[in-house]
């Protein structure tokens, strides 16, 4: 006695169940591949997956020309900011006029971030450094961030910012100093060495160096990193900390350098090293 279903003919299955078979064929492969793309994160082992912690401290942030995002940059509402938003410390740019004042001014004109252009054109392209501070504190230095809007994703800046920025003036050195003084920032910067006429071409160095002193300003808060006559500011503040660029270990030991000052895109593998 054969029991019914054996009645089918071996080899040839019905509709149903050829489908279900394709369904095994294709379904359990995927899941399994699922399955092992859903554990596999369990055995990678990298650096940037850290439990919390184990994690090292916080990076800490220089406001580079203050908070330029949230004000003019080189003004004291931009480094004001940045002191609000918890930097650790400030950068900024030193020029110096041609009556002995530094004041804070990236660029070596003063077309991008003054007003000049609407004050003395014709004098629009003369160097930063080739004014009387007596001129340098007349102009306007933050109605062009509100007409540029220099970065591509700002906030818009509340109704007392955005007045603010409007008035905002060409910082002496000395102001910034009292407010890292007030605050306890550290303070690093770039030094532009004025041109041939100008009659601080050989003391600017020693200018700077004499204003920072009289700011009172803890000195292990200075990092100095302009190069040109180091040894000269080393004997007149021997409290800075001084801060070198990318380059060898011997040459920064030689100069007892333990700090440099480097674009992050420089840092390739030899460099970081
Ligand atoms: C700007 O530079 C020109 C050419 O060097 C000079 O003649 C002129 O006096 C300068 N203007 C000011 C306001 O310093
Ligand atoms: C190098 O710097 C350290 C710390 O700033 C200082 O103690 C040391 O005397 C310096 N050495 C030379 C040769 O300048």
């Amino acid at each position: 006695m054969m029991p019914c279903y054996e009645q089918e003919t071996p080899g040839r299955l019905g509709p149903l169940t050829r489908l279900k078979a394709l369904q095994l064929v294709i379904g359990l492969p995927f899941l399994i591949v699922l399955l092992f793309l859903y554990l596999m994160p369990m055995g990678i082992h990298s650096p940037c997956i850290q439990e919390k912690e184990s994690l090292g401290p916080k990076p800490t942030l220089f406001g580079h020309r203050g908070a330029p995002m949230l004000g003019p940059e080189n003004t004291m509402m931009s480094f004001e900011k940045a002191v609000e938003h918890g930097a650790h410390g400030l950068e900024f740019d030193i020029h110096l006029s041609t009556d002995s004042v530094p004041f804070l001014m990236h660029d070596h004109d003063l077309r991008r971030t003054t007003d000049i252009r609407e004050v003395v054109p014709s004098a629009s392209r003369n160097r930063s450094d080739s004014f009387s501070w007596d001129f340098l504190s007349t102009l306007n230095a933050g109605k062009w961030f509100l007409k540029d809007k220099p970065f591509y994703k700002m906030e818009p800046l509340s109704e007392a910012d955005h007045e603010k920025a409007r008035s905002q003036k060409i910082p002496k050195l000395r102001h910034l100093l009292d407010l890292a003084r007030k605050e306890k920032k550290k303070v690093i910067f770039d030094l532009t060495r004025p041109p041939s006429k100008h009659p601080l071409r050989d003391s600017y160095v020693s200018v700077v160096v004499s204003v920072i002193l009289a700011s009172k300003m803890d000195p292990h808060l200075i990092f100095w990193l302009p190069a040109f006559d180091r040894d000269y500011v080393r004997y007149l503040a021997p409290g800075f900390q001084h801060v070198g660029r990318l380059q060898s270990v011997e040459k920064l030991t030689e100069q007892n350098i333990s700090m440099i000052n480097v674009d992050y895109k420089e840092l390739f593998y030899g460099g970081l090293r």
